[in-house]
């Protein structure tokens, strides 16, 4: 194979994290290790800790050095964090406190979770196969605002005895505005169509939320298709009919909730990626954040069994989205596909008729794909 590319390298930091995040994290950096390989690019990848194993090493889920780590690379690439060990500590230092700060440190607003259900999969999901069969849709979370990061929050105890706990949900005109122009940026290269999602029936940010995201249509999308809908008719039209949607736009609690329905109607948790992408720097670059939409899974954790494939697809997120290398991802994503039908499975996938392998297998498959796929 032609050398792909020359010049700096790209700067990429991991964090495996907890959980199946170390086991899955692995079989990225063979992947990695061939495209430097066999396609002669070049990754300068360093590594670091984040949640549990962070707070192991450093009585913080993530630690400054860490974060500045962080703020220098191209992109983060991320496993998952969190586990039982770590499930009494005080809020300020839980495992997820070290994704949430880099989130809300690198600014990463605009948090695409793809739900896409390959042929080979259909029948892993809950839902009839003609249901699924083909599904492509992305849901755009807003990641750094919200009820998750307003204040005032805290739990507050009453002259009378009893706790009071808080929680604000605020947005102001800016944050919604610029995570819905990613929406349908995003929607103009896909099926033109956005579906927005509040609870405008019962929230006054949720009124905001629509105002502004028709009158940024208005002005500069009127070409895309938009439709508003209430978050739990959301919730509902997704398990009935799913292809309905191209790119959903929702806050950040609504969108955590509708990515999981949305994830769980692909077949498996395992097989889905993300990216969170901050607004363009002076030089161009984006901060970037990918990692897989499954957790850090404690219940399977060192036994060899995990899905790979969320990360590696994430991985393959990072070369398009943050490395300008669009069709070395449409390689590992053939890649992938080539795998899948070919028949190996990981546990959580498996269907009659197909072979279960292990994490470290089903990596190795997915290089020696790469080796064959043409793009
Ligand atoms: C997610 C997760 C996180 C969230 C947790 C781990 C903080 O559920 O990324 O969807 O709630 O955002
Ligand atoms: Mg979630």
């Amino acid at each position: 194979m032609s050398t792909s590319e020359t010049g700096p390298a790209h700067k990429l930091l991991i964090l495996p994290g907890d959980g199946i995040g170390k086991e899955v994290m692995r079989e990225v950096r063979r992947v990695i290790d061939w495209f430097q390989r066999r396609r002669n690019i070049a990754f300068e990848v360093t590594e670091g800790l984040v949640g549990g194993s962070s707070i192991d090493a450093h009585g913080l889920p993530i630690t400054d050095e860490t974060m500045a780590l962080a703020h220098a690379a191209d992109a983060v690439l991320l496993g998952a964090v969190g586990g039982p060990k770590w499930d009494n500590l005080p809020f300020a230092i839980k495992p997820e406190r070290g994704l949430l700060r880099l989130r809300k440190e690198l600014e990463l607003f605009a948090n695409l979770r793809p739900a896409m259900c390959y042929a080979a999969l259909a029948d892993a999901s809950s839902l009839k196969r003609e249901l699924v069969e083909g599904l492509d849709i992305v849901i755009v979370r807003e990641l750094t605002g919200g009820v998750y990061f307003g204040e005032p929050r805290g739990i507050e105890t009453l002259p009378d005895g009893q706790r009071r706990g808080i929680n604000t949900q605020v947005y102001t005109t800016d944050e919604i505005r610029r995570v819905a122009r990613v929406a349908f940026e995003l929607a103009k290269g896909r099926g033109n169509k956005v579906t927005s999602s509040e609870k405008a029936n019962v929230m006054e940010s949720g009124v905001l939320w629509r105002e502004e995201v028709q009158r940024l249509h208005d002005e500069e999308f009127p070409e895309v298709e938009l439709e508003h809908m209430y978050a739990d008719n959301a919730a509902m039209q997704l398990v009935r009919r799913p292809k309905q949607f191209d790119v959903i736009v929702t806050d950040n609690l609504f969108g955590d909730i509708l990515s999981d329905a949305a994830a769980m109607l692909t077949g498996s948790l395992g097989m889905l990626p993300s990216a969170s992408l901050g607004a363009p720097r002076a030089d161009g670059k984006r901060p970037a954040l990918y990692e897989p939409v499954h957790g850090s899974a404690p219940d399977i954790a060192g036994q060899e069994i995990a899905n790979p494939i969320a990360t590696i697809l994430s991985f393959a997120m990072a070369l398009r989205w943050s490395f300008g290398l669009a069709d070395e991802a449409t390689r590992l994503e053939k890649a992938v596909e080539h795998v899948l039908s070919g028949g190996l499975r990981t546990a959580d996938i498996l269907q009659p008729g197909t072979a279960k392998v292990s994490t470290g297998v089903m990596g190795e498959a997915i290089v020696r794909a790469l080796d064959k796929v043409t793009i």
